[in-house]
């Protein structure tokens, strides 16, 4: 009896994990969703994850809105120094109650960041050394300005800046320019106009953007807030807003080009909520071809009807066109399914990963519905039609204020995700949802560990903090066997992520002068750094070596004026 009920407890289990695998199994492949992994890293990381950013010194800087009240990281004191008690007005009192946090990769721990006023939908940009300005919010903070730097030591935090920003930038997007260490700021809820921090003249105020306010539709909750800014290599910005583009001589605040409107219907920017990324660049055309792709959206009135509890249908469409030279035409093709509120990443290998968001509805408290689940992996070069591939699910819904990024070693932090005013757990269809999570890309794999170079480091002059643009710098690393293609070296500006646009994102494909490889497997490569500013704005990049589709562990490098 003993030995048969042992036999039983044996056996059955291993059925149930046959059933499990052919289930499982047919799903995956009806869905195509295998690839990749997911991770679970923290149960509560205290603060939604509205806004996210990489620093250089391998730490993830997160932050919220003071106005959701108390979140799941609750002080002992206010910064004021007054203590947090267990009375009630206390219990509800913002101020007792972190808004940001630092997320410490190696260690999984957060420690708690102050914040006085409130960031809430606001932009951001690394400047040249590291430091993470951050600009504008809602209420007392939509004029503030904000700085972190990161440290080793855990003492450094958020420094509120003296000068304020001339408008309201509430759902404004920013982008590093070439030179000064001067970031623009864009447009913003009811705010047709654009600004510089630090600004060009200290007469400047801001500067009316016509574009803004004729791709504004004012009765769906604008349409063209967190507009989609690229910087061009020949050192104009382009602009996307609603359906429509311009290039942007800032210099000059002059419209040089309008281009043609994005076919496909409904609108692409917030609270419609698609989302965009300037393809690589490459040095084999001296990175003159600028091409961008914007993906997903959602339909016309879907904002409306949210309110109604409709959730519309989101856009599956994207459009890539080439914003450089002469002939523009976006080029269109469908994602695997529609999608809205998604990020879309560049991966080290220069392909282009689309994860979170909600297939109905749009951006906004209680907009949408049916998560998105499965990211998507588009290969730019591959052709139309092979393009897209399903990976594999999560069970978390991350839709409105939610983020992601890529980190140091290759994974995707995934956090937030909070359609609620407030912090919300019960009783709700979607909680407010504060697990941290990692996607693991099929690139990660083990199997791949004979082809993924090692041991990267650099070297490069050593007496200054950076490589100068167009300098020759050396990278060695390790590799096992023989390259049998051309090894490609990549460096990708670590982007200000939040309402699924990557603020500043950029990844630039290397060019390298000379290979050589000993005996040992040792390779020394020597890669040309980018050829100005333009092409690459100052600060940190990330280094990846990538052998025959399969990325080292990425390295921190600097790229700065000489
Ligand atoms: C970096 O630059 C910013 C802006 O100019 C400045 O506030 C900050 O102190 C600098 N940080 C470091 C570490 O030098
Ligand atoms: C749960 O939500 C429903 C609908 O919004 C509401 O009627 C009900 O009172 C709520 N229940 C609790 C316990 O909050
Ligand atoms: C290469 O890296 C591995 C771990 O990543 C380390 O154990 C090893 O010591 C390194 N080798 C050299 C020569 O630096």
């Amino acid at each position: 009896m003993e030995d048969k009920k042992n036999l039983l407890s044996i056996i059955i289990p291993a059925v149930f994990a046959l059933l499990h695998f052919v289930v499982s199994g047919a799903v995956g492949a009806s869905s195509g969703g295998r690839k990749g992994t997911w991770q679970l890293l923290r149960q509560n990381t205290g603060v939604v994850a509205m806004h996210m950013a990489l620093t250089n010194r391998n730490t993830v800087i997160i932050f919220d809105q003071t106005g959701a009240g108390p979140s799941r990281y609750r002080l002992r004191r206010r910064y004021s120094g007054k203590r947090c008690t267990r009375a009630r007005e206390d219990l509800e009192d913002w101020s007792c109650y972190a808004h940001s946090v630092e997320y410490n990769i190696d260690g999984h721990n957060v420690r708690s960041l102050r914040l006085d006023t409130d960031t809430w939908c606001s932009s951001g940009t690394f400047l040249s050394n590291g430091t993470l300005l951050q600009t504008g919010g809602h209420g007392s903070g939509s004029q503030k300005v904000r700085y972190f730097s990161p440290c080793s030591n855990g003492q450094c935090n958020w420094r509120q800046s003296k000068r304020s920003l001339s408008d309201d930038r509430w759902y404004a997007s920013n982008q590093l320019l070439p030179e000064n260490d001067r970031v623009i700021v864009v447009g913003g809820r009811r705010v047709f106009s654009y600004e510089f921090v630090p600004k060009l003249h200290s007469s400047d105020r801001s500067f009316n953007l016509p574009f803004l306010r004729k791709t504004n539709n004012k009765n769906a909750g604008g349409n063209n807030l967190y507009p989609f800014l690229h910087l061009s290599s020949d050192g104009n910005l382009f602009i996307f807003a609603n359906r429509d583009s311009i290039l942007f001589n800032y210099r000059q605040h002059k419209v040089i080009k309008t281009f043609p409107r994005i076919p496909g219907g409904g609108s692409r920017n917030y609270p419609s909520s698609g989302s965009s990324v300037i393809l690589p660049l490459n040095h084999e055309d001296r990175f003159r071809k600028v091409e961008v792709m914007v993906c997903g959206g959602a339909a016309s009135g879907a904002y409306e009807v949210a309110e109604r509890g409709t959730f519309l249908k989101a856009l599956s469409s994207c459009g890539r066109m080439v914003i450089s030279g002469n002939r523009h035409k976006w080029k269109m093709e469908n994602m695997p399914g529609p999608r809205t509120m998604h990020d879309m990443l560049i991966l080290p290998t220069g392909h282009i990963l689309i994860i979170n968001g909600a297939k109905r509805g749009c951006a906004g408290w209680n907009n949408a519905a049916t998560p998105s689940l499965q990211p998507y992996l588009y290969k730019p070069k591959k052709t139309l039609g092979k393009r897209f591939s399903v990976l594999k699910s999560t069970k978390i819904a991350r839709m409105y204020h939610s983020s992601a990024l890529v980190l140091p070693d290759g994974r995707i932090l995934v956090a937030g995700g909070n359609p609620n005013n407030r912090y919300i757990f019960r009783n709700v269809s979607y909680p407010t949802e504060l697990r941290l999570q990692a996607f693991i890309p099929n690139y990660m794999d083990r199997q791949y560990h004979h082809l993924r170079p090692g041991n990267v480091s650099t070297k490069y002059r050593s007496s200054s903090d950076g490589i100068a643009y167009g300098e020759e710098f050396a990278v060695q690393f390790w590799l096992g066997r023989r390259p049998s293609k051309e090894v490609e070296y990549s460096v990708y500006a670590p982007p200000f992520t939040t309402h699924s646009i990557s603020m500043n994102q950029r990844l630039l494909k290397l060019r390298s002068k000379n290979t050589v490889r000993d005996k040992g497997g040792w390779m020394v490569a020597v890669l040309e750094a980018p050829p100005s500013p333009n092409v690459a704005p100052p600060g940190y990049y990330l280094l990846t070596v990538v052998n025959e589709g399969i990325p080292s562990l990425s390295q921190w490098i600097r790229f700065i004026h000489a």
